[in-house]
């Protein structure tokens, strides 16, 4: 079932805008050759399969919570205003800390908000769902400040020993806030999808209320995500051009008219296959998923984050999301991000760049320096040794 809606005929004034964009990535690294000394596979097998490199692991400290109150910080601040203006959160999560409460309830509790809070699962579609969720909020008039956010610890579900599931997902958090505009632009389109019928496909098959944990699942590996790869991987490649097309026809544009398509990290050969499809070149195709894998429902929104920072997003520019995963769900969002006439849109981007190009360069000037001082650290601790 398809629930398509296309926004620019609409005659109020009140447009939607991504005001503010922050992430939190673990620190922790596991990359393909550690996985090779931990299952049957190869970095080879997985970059040639996915293109995946490495995918980030949460550390010791990390929550669900935890790491979704970072991003959400990082938005604030881009947004310039704090956790007590929100008139609402969703946390688009299906790893939360607990199966009850809420993590959302938990995240406007440690922001320090004081408005509704809400989880929201869709697999991997959750932010996209989310953030066309809040649209709807803010386009009735009901509120004007909403923040969204994509986190998963999906590592937790993850059986380190199936190398068909292990090397494809990663742990991540990504936060958008979400404004009311009088200024033309902003989600310009949207489409939320779902065909139940494939629900056994990407499926966690203990835990929920039909099957309850037990010593008998555990030990069969019952909590862990079970999928059927090539059939997620057909569905993914139909859905993701299909869904694109529609919904950037549905906003009045057509695919020349985007200028990045920011697509689920799930896989770089579903990604080559979609732009195909649609004839359009693969550099148009936003892709980070060698550094991250399958973040879930932190990927669309990470994706969203490091291209405004890497200046691949400029203000006025049109960008198309789409992702899909469990459920089956998949979920479309067309949108101009900020317009000429708002002189705060350029105060926004440009800062988000500076901060990207001075991490980068504080991050080179240490592994340089850590270099550097590789073989005084070697030669002091051969010289304890010693005595
Ligand atoms: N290393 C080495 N060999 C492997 C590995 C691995 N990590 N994984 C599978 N293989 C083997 C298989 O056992 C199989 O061996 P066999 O021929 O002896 O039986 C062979 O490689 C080929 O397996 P396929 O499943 O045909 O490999 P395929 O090219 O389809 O790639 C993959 C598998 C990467 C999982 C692909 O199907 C895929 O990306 N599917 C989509 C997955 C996806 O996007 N999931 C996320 C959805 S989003 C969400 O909501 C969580």
């Amino acid at each position: 079932m398809i629930q398509a809606g296309g926004y620019a005929a609409v005659m109020h004034e009140r447009y939607v805008k991504i005001t503010g964009w922050g992430k939190y990535v673990p620190e922790r690294v596991l990359t393909n050759h550690d996985l090779a000394q931990m299952v049957e596979t190869s970095d080879e097998w997985i970059v040639t399969r996915t293109g995946i490199r490495e995918r980030h692991i949460r550390s010791d400290g990390d929550t669900t919570s935890s790491m979704s109150v970072a991003a959400a910080q990082d938005a604030l601040a881009v947004a310039g205003i704090t956790a007590k203006d929100l008139d609402l959160i969703i946390v688009c999560t299906s790893s939360p800390d607990y199966l009850l409460p809420s993590v959302a309830s938990q995240v406007q509790h440690l922001l320090g908000a004081e408005c509704g809070a809400f989880s929201l699962v869709a697999g991997c579609s959750g932010w996209v769902y989310g953030f066309t969720t809040a649209s709807q909020f803010i386009r009735s008039g009901q509120y004007n400040r909403v923040l969204v956010v994509g986190v998963e610890i999906i590592s937790f579900a993850m059986d380190f020993t199936d190398r068909t599931t292990c090397v494809l997902f990663g742990d991540a958090a990504a936060a958008t806030v979400v404004e009311v505009s009088d200024q033309p632009g902003g989600l310009l389109a949207s489409e939320l999808g779902s065909d139940g019928s494939g629900a056994m496909a990407l499926y966690v098959p203990d835990g929920g209320s039909t099957s309850p944990v037990t010593q008998r699942t555990v030990d069969e590996g019952r909590q862990y995500l079970r999928m059927d790869g090539q059939e997620v991987f057909k569905f993914a490649v139909r859905t993701l051009a299909s869904s694109l097309k529609r919904t950037v026809y549905e906003a009045g544009l057509t695919p020349d008219d985007i200028d990045l398509f920011i697509p689920h990290q799930a896989n770089a050969r579903i990604i080559e296959a979609a732009a195909r499809q649609m004839r359009v070149p693969l550099d148009k195709f936003y892709m980070n998923l060698d550094r991250y894998g399958n973040t879930s429902a932190a990927s669309v929104p990470l994706a969203l984050v490091e291209a405004i920072e890497e200046g691949r997003i400029r203000e006025g520019d049109t960008v198309a999301m789409c992702a899909f995963g469990a459920g089956l769900t998949w979920a479309t969002a067309v949108v101009q991000m900020g317009t000429v006439e708002e002189s705060a849109a350029d105060s926004l981007f440009l800062p988000a760049r500076a901060r990207y190009l001075a991490r980068r360069t504080s991050d080179i000037v240490l592994d340089s320096a850590q270099s550097a001082l590789l073989p005084l650290y070697t030669f002091l601790y051969e010289r304890r040794k010693k005595h």
